[in-house]
């Protein structure tokens, strides 16, 4: 434990990383310097390396003990040095898109340009803060406002107040243009384990993904890391800071999956490549990485005002998954009991289906069963009091508390994962139906089945903030509709049983 705390606080500064190397130190000096290292016995490179990667992955057990290098603990975001942040370190993303107007102007409708002043957030957030005493709240900023975190903005009374006080007195961005290009590396893959370095060589530096992008407003700095999925898991993963619960998992759902094997990056669906430029005065290029962030929140995004944002929501939606009728019977029987199967598969998520918010996030098979005069003779699937009806066939997680509780509004108690039927990338799942035909139906019958989605359940949007504030919207993902014929045997059945008593 004690090494562990001395190598983690003597890498956190710059005389033993080399990162922050200081300005005046001149060549000469840099080259006696490191023939001392190499005269050095190997054990001090060996050393090296384990203090490394104990610093790139360190235990978590250890770490949380370890508050000495997490300086926003329980969040892991780094500093150079460890320090706070200036506000003043940072531009507000409307001076950034002065010239990178096109980026600017989509990432500006995203959730992530507004994971700190939106209700749904806040109203959890107030809640948590609470619940625990202000323990979460480093934890819950660090990823919702991380500039607002490690400028050292954040305190219980800003995290409990509304969106609209802290509009008005704490203005701080959500995941903006800073926040994402000052990220020079990452210690972790988990809880905000990025290292937030808004100055490099003393002067603005903004990290990317080319080579050659020259800017006459700031440095830039080309960085590998910018280009993969590792970049997004700082913030993707996220693990119950005490109780060490996935709570998501979205980096984790996608490095098991075929997705990372090919090279299909989150960046490959979430970024995909324009052609145009990324700033005003730079060159045209064919693949600009762009800024949308399209994800599934239509009912968040519609309510902020950002419908051209909500609609591309629902398209990816849309791109997700298909549905079929997997199994169902040749003809139905009018008084019998039918059972048809329906297959859903997700094809276009590079992550589990659905991914992220486990509190909310939920996929279902909403089943009709019509007959020929159009009366419903079966529906499951439906939503009653705010909830998808018991039976419901749907696609979540559920989180428990110690006692096996089901838990779905305060996740700071989660201790455990109950159950988790969401669908893995590029698989696919088979729900079955069991319903009454009634004796009176009247044939052909109509199977539709919709499958359907929603960021979290009405009933809790109107607990957090209150009954008629936020209509969730149901999206459809996919349909599918087939017929089956009756069979007439009915009729014979009951000639047959009138027939039978005379022959006793
Ligand atoms: C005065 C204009 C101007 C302003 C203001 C400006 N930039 Fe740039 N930036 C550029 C130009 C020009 C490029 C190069 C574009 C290219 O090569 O395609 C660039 C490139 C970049 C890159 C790509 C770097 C790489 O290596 O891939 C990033 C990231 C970036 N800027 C972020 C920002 C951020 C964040 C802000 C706000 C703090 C900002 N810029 C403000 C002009 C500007
Ligand atoms: C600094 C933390 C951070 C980083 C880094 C980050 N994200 Fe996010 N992201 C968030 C937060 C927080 C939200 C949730 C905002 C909310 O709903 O309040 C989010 C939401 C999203 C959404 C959901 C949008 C929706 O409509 O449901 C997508 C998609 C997304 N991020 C993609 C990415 C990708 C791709 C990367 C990597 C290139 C990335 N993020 C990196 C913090 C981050
Ligand atoms: C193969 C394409 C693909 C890849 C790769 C991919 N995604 Fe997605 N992502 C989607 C689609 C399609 C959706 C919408 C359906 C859904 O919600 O799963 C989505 C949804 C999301 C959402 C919103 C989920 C919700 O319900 O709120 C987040 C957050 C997200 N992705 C983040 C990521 C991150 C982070 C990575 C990389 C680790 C990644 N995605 C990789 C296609 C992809
Ligand atoms: C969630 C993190 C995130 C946010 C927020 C974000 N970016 Fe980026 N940006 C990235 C990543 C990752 C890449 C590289 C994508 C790739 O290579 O596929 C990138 C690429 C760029 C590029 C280079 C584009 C190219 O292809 O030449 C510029 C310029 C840029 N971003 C500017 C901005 C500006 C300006 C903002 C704010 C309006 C912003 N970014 C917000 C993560 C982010
Ligand atoms: C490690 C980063 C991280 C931490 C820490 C974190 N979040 Fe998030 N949060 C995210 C990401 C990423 C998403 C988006 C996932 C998705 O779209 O499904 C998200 C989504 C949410 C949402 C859903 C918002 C919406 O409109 O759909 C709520 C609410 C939320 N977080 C609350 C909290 C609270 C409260 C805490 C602290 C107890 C917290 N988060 C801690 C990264 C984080």
């Amino acid at each position: 434990m004690d090494s562990l705390i001395a190598s983690s606080q003597a890498l956190a500064t710059p005389s033993t990383t080399g990162y922050w190397c200081p300005e005046s130190w001149r060549p000469t000096q840099v080259a006696a310097w490191l023939i001392l290292i190499l005269l050095l016995s190997p054990l001090t490179h060996a050393e090296l390396r384990e203090r490394n990667t104990k610093w790139l992955e360190p235990a978590r057990s250890q770490l949380t003990q370890d508050k000495g290098s997490m300086p926003f603990f329980p969040h892991r975001a780094n500093t150079p040095d460890n320090l706070l942040l200036r506000p003043q370190d940072f531009d507000d993303a409307q001076v950034c898109g002065a010239c990178h107007t096109e980026i600017y102007r989509q990432w500006r409708t995203s959730m992530m340009a507004h994971s700190w002043e939106e209700p749904i957030y806040r109203a959890l957030l107030r809640h948590a803060s609470e619940a625990t005493d202000g323990q979460v709240d480093n934890f819950c900023t660090g990823c919702h406002t991380p500039i607002g975190l490690t400028t050292g903005q954040i305190t219980s009374a800003v995290n409990r107040a509304s969106v609209e006080f802290t509009a008005q007195h704490n203005p701080m961005p959500g995941v903006d243009c800073e926040t994402c290009h000052n990220i020079s590396a990452r210690t972790g893959l988990d809880n905000g384990a990025y290292v937030l370095s808004p100055r490099t060589n003393g002067k603005p530096t903004k990290f990317g993904p080319r080579q050659d992008a020259v800017s006459p407003y700031h440095d830039t700095l080309y960085s590998g890391l910018h280009t993969r999925s590792d970049f997004c898991a700082t913030c993707h993963n996220v693990t119950h800071p005490f109780s060490s619960v996935a709570v998501e998992r979205t980096y984790d759902e996608w490095l098991e999956s075929p997705y990372s094997l090919s090279g299909a990056t989150c960046q490959s669906c979430h970024m995909p490549g324009f052609a145009g430029q990324a700033a005003i005065m730079g060159p045209h290029r064919e693949d600009v990485a762009s800024h949308w962030f399209s994800g599934a929140n239509a009912a968040v995004l519609e309510y902020l005002g950002q419908r051209e944002a909500a609609q591309r929501a629902r398209e990816s939606l849309r791109r997700a998954a298909q549905i079929e009728f997997y199994d169902i019977p040749a003809q139905m029987v009018p008084g019998e009991q039918a059972s048809v199967s329906i297959k859903v598969a997700n094809v276009g998520a590079g992550h589990k289906l659905p991914t992220g918010f486990p509190e909310g996030r939920e996929v279902w098979i909403d089943f009709r069963v019509i007959d020929g005069k159009g009366t419903e003779l079966y529906r499951l699937g439906a939503v009653k009091d705010g909830a998808t009806e018991q039976g419901t066939r749907n696609f979540k997680v559920h989180l428990g508390d110690k006692d096996g509780k089901e838990l779905d509004i305060e996740v700071w108690n989660a201790t455990q994962i109950l159950s988790d039927n969401r669908i893995l990338p590029k698989g696919y799942d088979i729900r079955e139906f069991s319903f009454l035909v009634p004796a009176d139906a009247t044939g052909p019958v109509t199977l539709k089945a919709t499958l359907n989605y929603w960021p979290f359940p009405q009933r809790l949007v109107d607990h957090l903030l209150g009954p008629k504030q936020l209509q969730v919207e149901i999206t459809p993902m996919a349909e599918a509709e087939t017929s089956v014929g009756l069979e007439p045997v009915p009729v014979i059945r009951e000639a047959r049983s009138l027939v039978a008593p005379s022959r006793f």
